[in-house]
């Protein structure tokens, strides 16, 4: 992207000044990317500055994922959170991982523990394990094929047991249950984000705008889900949004992705207020910068925690990119 073009996609969400303190930052982080054959994955909860500004591939969890296996730079530095980071590491081991910051967690990888899942399976023998992809490399490890947003169902549809562990997040389970005859054995896990919306919060904007569509997360409770137009992952919102002829958008979701859908949909009003996720935030231009500068903070694990955690990983893209 052109500077001009990146001021385009800028002006919707910061004023002037701040475009302009911006810009000599990102110029020197494009370059740093070049004299390190870095590669910049950007997940859609990143702010705008680095969404559009440094991140070389963007997009949800499940594209990353592919992205990661794919890309053919000597680092690849992720604009998201750990989980991410190290689900990149696991599938290209041999390339160096970085992320701008190793405190940026994420409420549901926190909720549960490899231990958790060695219990479960031992509660439940002979019970196939899809785990969430936002969970530890640990937990992956001990995981037979996992999901994102974007491929939940089709992933458990895709086995043959009739009860399936699946972890952690319990909204998620709730939600795909009502789209399998297969019994889901659940985790108390919840996104702090999108746990925050209610179903009040649609019906009282709907009788604000007459041709209001109302786009959630799956990570959000059911009863958010049953009350809005189209739930998916941040990347079938986008796609969703892009075939929608309404003006008036209401999206139940992280504050960045309405910026960057604004910045991408400058006709339409992304309507209502929206939650922020602390940890995405944690990822800034400052911090990329000095990521790449001094090569920091490298993910590393264990050999056997990536050879398990690949097979899940591997499964659940085979799945899900099958043709
Ligand atoms: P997706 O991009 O897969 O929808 O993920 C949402 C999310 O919460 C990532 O942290
Ligand atoms: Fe985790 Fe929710 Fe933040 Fe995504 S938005 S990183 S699921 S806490």
């Amino acid at each position: 992207m052109n500077k001009d073009e990146l001021i385009t996609k800028l002006k919707p969400i910061y004023p002037d000044f701040e475009i302009e303190q911006k810009l000599p930052l990102i110029e020197e982080i494009n370059k740093l990317k070049k004299e390190k054959k870095a590669v910049l994955l950007g997940h859609n909860y990143m702010t705008p500055d680095v969404f559009w500004g440094v991140s070389d591939i963007k997009g949800d969890s499940l594209y990353l994922s592919k992205m990661a296996a794919e890309t053919d730079g000597e680092i690849i530095l992720f604009n998201g959170v750990h989980f991410m980071a190290e689900t990149a590491k696991i599938l290209s081991p041999e390339k160096k991982v970085l992320i701008a910051d190793l405190k940026a967690g994420c409420s549901l990888a926190e909720s549960i523990t490899r231990q958790d899942v060695i219990d479960l399976k031992k509660k439940y023998p002979g019970a196939p394990v899809v785990t969430y992809v936002n969970c530890s490399a640990e937990v992956k490890a001990e995981t037979d094929i996992c999901c994102t947003s974007a491929n939940a169902v089709q992933i458990v549809n895709s086995l043959k047991e009739d009860v399936v562990i699946f972890l952690p997040d319990e909204y998620l389970a709730s939600n795909v249950q009502k789209h399998t005859t297969k019994k889901l054995i659940t985790h108390p896990g919840r996104c702090m984000v999108h746990e925050l919306y209610t179903a009040e919060d649609i019906k009282s904007t709907r009788k604000l705008f007459d041709d209001l569509v109302v786009i959630s997360h799956p990570e959000c409770n059911s009863d958010v889900v049953d009350a809005s137009d189209f739930a998916g992952s941040t990347s079938e919102m986008q796609s969703f949004i892009q075939k929608s002829n309404s003006k008036n958008i209401m999206l139940i979701t992280e504050c960045s992705m309405g910026d960057n859908l604004r910045s991408e949909f400058p006709e339409k009003e992304f309507v209502s207020s929206c939650q922020t996720c602390p940890h995405m935030k944690r990822i800034s231009l400052e911090k990329i910068r000095d990521a790449l500068l001094y090569e920091q903070y490298e993910i590393l694990l264990d050999k056997e925690i990536i050879e398990k955690g690949k097979n899940a990983v591997r499964r659940m893209i085979e799945v899900s990119y099958k043709k």
